[in-house]
C-alpha cells in the first residue's frame, strides 16, 4: 500500500465509530450501582449483563439499569453464562474481596478482560497467581483503584513533580467510618477477607505510594514499619494506626478503621509548603496548596459522572489497544500494595482462611 493509501486508511479507521463495549457485572451489591451508573451514562459502552447469587435481587438490579429504547440488561445467577457469552467485552467484579479471586480467575480463563474491585485479592500470593494467568493468556486485568484515575490527582501530580512544596517530608492520612458490628457481614467476616486494611486502608497505602512515585519517580524502600492494631471479635482488624518510614525522616502515618470516625483527609508535607485534600481523599475533588509564605491555591476538579468514569475509560482503552495492564495501576503496583498489606496483617496478627497454602 502506498503512503497516501495508508494515511487514507488510518483516517477512515479514526472516523469509524468504535463498537459499543459491553460490560458484565458480578456482585450486584452497593458499589455495583455506582459502576452501573457510570457505564450507563458514558459514551461507547453499556451494561450488558449482571450476575448475582439471588435471582430476584439480580433481576431487580438488571431492571434498575435497563435503559428505555435499549436491549434489557440480562440477569444471571450462573457466572458461566457471563463468562461464555461472546457479547461480553469485559467483566467488572464487585463481590466481597474474599470472592474476587474465583470470579477473576474464571473470567481470565474464559478470555474475558477483568476490572476487579479493590482489594484485588486477600493476599499477594493469590494476586501473583491471577497476574500469572493474565500474563500467560494475555488478557487484561486491572484492580479498580479509581482514586488514581481522578482528574484532581492528575493536577496534584503536576504540583508534586514541579516541586511546588519543595522536598517531600511526610504524609498523614485517615480513612475511617463507624460500621455496625456484624460478624457475618463482609467488613468483619474473615471468610470474606474483612477488616479495615483491605477495605479502606488500601487507599492510605495507594495514596502513599502514589505521592512518593510523583515526587521521586519511584517508591523508596520501606525502612521501618510500626503499628498499633485493634482487632474485632472475629479476628479481623477494626482499626490500625500505621507508621511507614522510608528513611531520611520521610514517614507516612495513617489510621484506617471500621469502628471510628475520622477527618478522612490526606496531608502532604514538604520543605516549603503543604498540600491538603480536605475531605474523603480517595474520592477528592478539591485540594489546597499552602506555601510556607504566600497565599493558598485551591484546585477544584469535579467528577464528570460519579468518579468511576475515568477507570472505566482506561480499562476500555487498554482492552481495545490489546494491552493487558494499565500504566496507571499496573500489575506490579497492585502486587506491591498486596505485599505491604500482607506485612501489616502479619504484624497485626490478622489471618484469613486464604492465607493457608492451598
Ligand atoms: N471503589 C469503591 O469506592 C468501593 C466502595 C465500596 C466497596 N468497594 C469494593 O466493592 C466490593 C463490594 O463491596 P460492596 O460494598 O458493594 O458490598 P455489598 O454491598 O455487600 O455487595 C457485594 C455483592 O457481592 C455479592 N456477594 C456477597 N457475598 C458473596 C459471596 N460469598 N460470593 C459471591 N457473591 C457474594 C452480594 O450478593 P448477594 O446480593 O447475593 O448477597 C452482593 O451482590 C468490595 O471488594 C469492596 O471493597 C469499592
Amino acid at each position: 500500500m502506498s503512503h497516501i493509501g495508508s494515511v487514507a486508511a488510518a483516517a477512515s479507521d479514526a472516523a469509524r465509530p468504535l463498537r459499543t463495549f459491553q460490560w458484565a457485572l458480578i456482585g450486584p451489591g452497593s458499589i455495583a450501582h455506582r459502576f452501573a451508573e457510570a457505564v450507563t451514562r458514558l459514551d461507547g459502552c453499556r451494561l450488558h449483563a449482571v450476575c448475582g447469587r439471588d435471582a430476584h435481587r439480580t433481576q431487580q438490579f438488571a431492571d434498575r439499569w435497563s435503559q428505555p429504547g435499549d436491549t434489557a440488561v440480562q440477569a444471571h445467577t450462573d457466572p458461566a453464562a457471563v463468562m461464555n457469552d461472546p457479547a461480553v467485552d469485559g467483566v467488572y467484579i464487585a463481590t466481597p474481596h474474599g470472592q474476587h479471586f474465583e470470579y477473576a480467575l474464571a473470567a481470565l480463563q474464559a478470555g474475558k478482560p477483568v476490572l476487579c474491585e479493590k482489594s484485588l485479592v486477600p493476599n499477594q500470593a493469590m494476586g501473583q497467581r491471577l497476574v500469572d494467568v493474565a500474563r500467560e493468556r494475555r488478557i487484561f486485568l486491572m484492580e479498580a483503584v479509581w482514586t488514581r484515575f481522578l482528574p484532581l490527582y492528575r493536577d496534584l501530580a503536576v504540583w508534586l513533580r514541579e516541586g511546588r512544596i519543595g522536598a517531600l517530608r511526610g504524609l498523614q492520612s485517615s480513612f475511617c467510618f463507624p460500621a455496625p458490628y456484624d460478624p457475618d457481614g463482609r467488613l468483619f467476616n474473615p471468610a470474606l477477607a474483612g477488616g479495615a486494611l483491605l477495605d479502606v486502608g488500601i487507599y492510605n497505602l495507594t495514596a502513599t505510594r502514589w505521592v512518593l512515585q510523583q515526587a521521586y519517580g519511584q517508591v523508596p524502600p520501606l525502612q521501618d514499619l510500626q503499628l498499633s492494631a485493634v482487632l474485632a471479635p472475629t479476628g479481623v482488624d477494626s482499626r490500625l494506626s500505621v507508621s511507614m518510614d522510608f528513611g531520611g525522616g520521610l514517614v507516612s502515618q495513617f489510621i484506617c478503621g471500621i469502628d471510628t470516625a475520622a477527618p478522612n483527609t490526606l496531608q502532604v508535607m514538604g520543605e516549603t509548603g503543604s498540600i491538603v485534600l480536605p475531605k474523603t481523599f480517595w474520592q477528592a475533588t478539591q485540594a489546597v496548596l499552602q506555601p510556607a509564605r504566600g497565599p493558598a491555591e485551591t484546585l477544584e476538579r469535579p467528577f464528570e459522572i460519579n468518579g468511576f468514569e475515568n477507570e472505566i475509560r482506561e480499562a476500555m482503552r487498554c482492552v481495545r489497544a490489546g494491552e493487558i495492564e494499565s500504566p496507571i495501576i499496573p500489575h506490579d503496583e497492585t502486587l506491591a500494595v498486596l505485599g505491604w498489606m500482607d506485612r501489616i496483617r502479619a504484624m497485626a496478627r490478622v489471618r484469613y482462611p486464604f492465607d493457608d497454602p492451598q
